[in-house]
């Protein structure tokens, strides 16, 4: 949520330049804020100073003074006996020896790409290094250093540290970005997307320095997307400097890219750490897997869905599998013990259960030596159910002495501050981790690492134009990664819950995030900043998307009329590009507000980009599933359901009974917060950028109009449509990609044994072995009719030819029909006109 304040911000001023290419042109001035004299910011705070810079001599005798007075002031900080131990701690990192040769080697050449293990300093250091010399050369004024991170959370504590170290305050309050801009901020770190987003409105980052691009190994899609536009700025600004920096060392791809940029490598130490993989975890800790034994723990309707993943499992043979196979197949008697041997042979690659896990925090809290664990897991659905099922079953002994976190992209700061603290002596500290703890956060603490072996990523099918967001076996060099964690401040232990000979079948990195997700908001972005032909500007790219891909994504943006059929950006895809949502739900925000019912929508939207705020608590699933159905009366909507809640829950809040309504409705109250302050900035944002010019009260004329906001939904969620036939004893759900799909049982459409509607719109499907639809409204024909796909796109009648295509695959008759006669009239007014 603070860095979408600042994505408002960036919208803000992307509106006001519009504004000034039409003539109308507000002065920049408009857009100074309160200033505070700290020198870092988490968001794009530089407006100010990247003004022409030296544009008269009374500029130029301004900026010398500031920069003395920023001389002075680190000058001050360094000689106190807070910055001298400051200073001591930050000359102990391995970068403080490279201090020297990574600053001549940034005054030297355009591009330079560092590496190190992670800790070492690249993060909190590098940018520090640079910022320090511009000072103390007395040139500190005229430096603006912009280090993107991957995540937000990132950004956050990263700026936090930094301005710890430097002895100041980040802004007014840490939590609020907005205020952190300052008249001498110089150092901002924020998320690559907000970089991207500011260079839509200067194109050649005027007045900025240095750009250090951080955690390049991930590979990130932003990131990638980044590297192909400095790459063709550079040339264009010679004075720019571009700093990457990476943890593994796969330094080369980048320098070649670059033309063969210098490399800089840091040097780091870790302690030794021992790893333990699965066979040896089971022989140490006596653990017996049996068949079903990680299946229990996933509940019911999962052990269904494991059983019937085993037997496809067998016929599918993946190369997991057969690793496993062979390994047990050559495992000699004498090295695994009978039992062991047996249980790994239940071992059911595609279910890691919580009871394994359990089982050896278990282990790490009654047998081992005092340190912090660190648990690697897959999902952030994952670590909270893991987390209520420790805490209402405290096998881990007495609960005072154990302190559970969460560490996740959405965690609050106050909960991100409690991973970084030591707990006090004899509490032993676990903290349950995405794999964001990889690289990008760094627990001094950690002694003891558990690594389940997978991450949530989304892949592409490109194919059949499906996203998957599957737990997938990790790289080796993930696995690499997370046992380092380990041994940060002495020896430490790594315990791998699945077999060596897993290990040695996984791929050596991660594929590049480019080449597996969707490419529609990219596509758009590539459109908005005017970089000319898609797939020419995405051929560039370190490892170029496939051709597949890329005409997928700009299909789907002329389906839904943001391109036209030259690819260029039609009004709604410029207005789309503007809203740092996906462009369906972006396309959900603005027909919301045209039909004045922005109310419901919004929270839709909010919900959809958040996460779904119904809790499904592995023990109580029954009844959450029947408190969620109450939302949905007659409706047949998750959305409506969701909107519904939250309506609730904000009058639960104005008397102050919303802690108990969540409690009672198995609503997350976190979640619905975040929501709650994404709607506020979704209205802020539609504000400005003129698309909502009324009253709130006017935008929601139509909001308690429940046909009129599902058709508006289905304007947003079209293509992702199904149909619907009720059968005696089921229902059958078809797409026409995927044939026949399922629903997810907590929809509220799973529970009911007809659904009156023809069709459902979806936001997400997600391939598990079969097809499963996560959230889904029921529409109407007319509705689908009229609100599906593009209306701009050739007028109706392209519309209708396009719908006709799902009529015609679905065969439904009154609907042909529909189309038929409307189609009629439409040939008949067009005659007319
Ligand atoms: O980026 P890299 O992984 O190389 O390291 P870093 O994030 O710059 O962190 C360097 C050191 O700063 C870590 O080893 C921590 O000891 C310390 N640090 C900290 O104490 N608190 C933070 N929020 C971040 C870093
Ligand atoms: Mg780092």
């Amino acid at each position: 949520p603070f860095g979408l304040l600042g994505e408002v911000d960036a919208h803000f001023r992307a509106y006001l330049s519009q504004k000034c290419i039409n003539g109308k042109c507000l002065s920049e001035n408009s857009l100074s804020r309160s200033s505070s004299s700290g020198s870092i910011a988490t968001d794009e705070g530089l407006y100010k100073q990247q003004e022409p810079l030296v544009q008269n001599s009374v500029m130029l005798r301004i900026l010398q003074r500031r920069s003395l007075q920023l001389r002075e002031k680190q000058q001050d900080w360094q000689e106190s006996p807070e910055g001298q131990k400051m200073l001591e701690f930050r000359r102990s990192l391995p970068a403080y020896k490279e201090r020297e040769a990574l600053l001549k080697a940034v005054s030297q050449n355009q591009v330079v790409v560092v590496s190190g293990e992670t800790g070492c300093g690249k993060t909190t250091q590098l940018p520090q290094y640079i910022l320090e010399s511009e000072i103390e050369a007395a040139r500190g004024a005229a430096c603006s250093i912009i280090c993107t991170q991957p995540r937000r959370i990132s950004a956050m504590s990263v700026s936090e540290r930094v301005a710890a170290e430097r002895g100041e305050k980040l802004g007014e309050s840490v939590c609020t970005a907005r205020g952190m801009k300052g008249r001498d901020t110089r150092l901002l770190f924020c998320t690559t997307g907000i970089l991207l987003r500011r260079l839509l409105v200067d194109r050649s980052l005027k007045g900025v320095t240095h750009v250090i691009v951080d955690e390049i190994h991930e590979r990130g899609m932003n990131e990638d997307f980044l590297l192909i536009v400095l790459k063709d700025l550079l040339p264009r600004r010679p004075d720019l400097r571009l700093i990457l920096m990476s943890a593994t060392l796969n330094a080369e791809l980048f320098s070649s890219y670059f033309g063969g940029a210098p490399m800089l490598h840091i040097p780091g130490f870790t302690y030794p750490v021992r790893e333990h993989f699965l066979e040896h975890i089971l022989e140490m800790t006596g653990y017996r897997l049996t068949s079903y034994n990680q299946i229990d723990d996933y509940g019911q309707e999962q052990k269904w869905k494991m059983q019937k993943q085993a037997q496809t499992l067998r016929k599918r043979k993946s190369h997991i599998v057969s690793a496993v196979e062979d390994a047990l197949e050559a495992a000699d008697f004498r090295e695994y013990s009978y039992q062991t041997r047996e249980s790994l042979s239940c071992w059911n690659p595609d279910a890691i259960g919580f009871n394994l896990i359990e089982h050896v925090l278990c282990h790490i809290v009654k047998k081992e030596r005092p340190g912090a664990v660190l648990v690697f897991m897959t999902g952030w659905d994952d670590i909270n159910s893991l987390k209520d099922q420790l805490q209402a079953h405290p096998l881990l002994g007495d609960p005072s002495k154990v302190l559970l976190l969460a560490c996740h992209g959405s965690m609050s700061s106050s909960e991100q501050r409690l991973i970084f603290d030591r707990p006090e002596d004899g509490v032993r500290k676990i903290v349950l981790a995405t794999n964001m703890a990889e690289t990008s956060i760094t627990i001094n603490d950690v002694v003891f690492v558990v690594d389940c072996g997978k991450a949530k990523e989304t892949s592409y099918d490109a194919l059949n134009n499906t996203p998957c967001l599957l737990p997938s076996w990790i790289s080796k060099a993930s696995s690499r990664q997370r046992r380092g964690r380990a041994g940060r401040v002495q020896s430490g232990e790594c315990y791998h819950l699945y077999p060596r000979c897993v290990y040695d079948a996984f791929a050596d990195y991660q594929l590049p995030e480019l080449l597996r997700t969707p490419l529609q908001s990219l596509c758009l972005q590539i459109k908005s900043l005017q970089l000319g032909s898609i797939s020419e500007f995405l051929s560039s790219a370190l490892q170029p998307p496939e051709p597949l891909s890329v005409k997928n994504a700009v299909e789907y943006l002329q389906i839904i009329g943001a391109l036209d059929e030259n690819e260029n950006l039609t009004v709604l895809g410029r207005n789309l590009s503007m809203l740092p949502v996906e462009p369906k739900l972006g396309k959900m925000l603005i027909l919301g507000s045209i039909f004045n019912c922005l109310d419901p929508v919004m929270t839709v939207v909010a919900g959809l980009s958040v996460r779904d705020p119904f809790l499904m608590p592995f023990d109580k699933k029954d009844l959450a599933e029947s408190a969620k159905a109450q939302f949905s009366a007659r409706d047949y909507s998750d959305h409506l359901a969701l909107a519904r809640a939250y309506d609730g829950w904000k009058d639960a809040e104005r008397h102050q009974a919303g802690y108990e309504y969540c409690w009672k409705n198995f609503l997350s109250a976190q979640t619905l917060k975040a929501i709650d302050s994404l709607r506020r900035q979704f209205f802020f944002l539609l504000k400005d950028t003129g698309l909502v010019n009324s009253s709130e009260e006017n935008c929601n004329k139509w909001s308690h109009d429940e046909h009129l906001v599902r058709a508006v939904i289905c304007a947003g969620l079209f293509p992702g449509i199904c149909s619907v036939v009720n059968k005696e004893k089921s229902i059958s759900l078809k797409t026409m990609e995927d044939g026949p799909v399922l629903l997810y049982s907590n929809s509220v459409n799973a529970r009911v044994p007809k659904i009156p509607y023809p069709w459902l719109v979806f936001n997400e499907k997600v391939k598990v072995n079969s097809v499963f639809l996560r959230d889904s409204t029921g529409v109407s024909d007319s509705v689908l009719l009229l609100f599906g796909g593009n209306i701009s796109r050739g007028g109706l009648d392209g519309h209708l030819k396009l719908l006709g295509g799902y009529v015609e695959f679905f065969m439904k008759p009154a609907m042909a029909n529909m189309y038929l006669s409307l189609k009629q009239e439409m040939d008949e007014l067009i005659q007319q006109k």
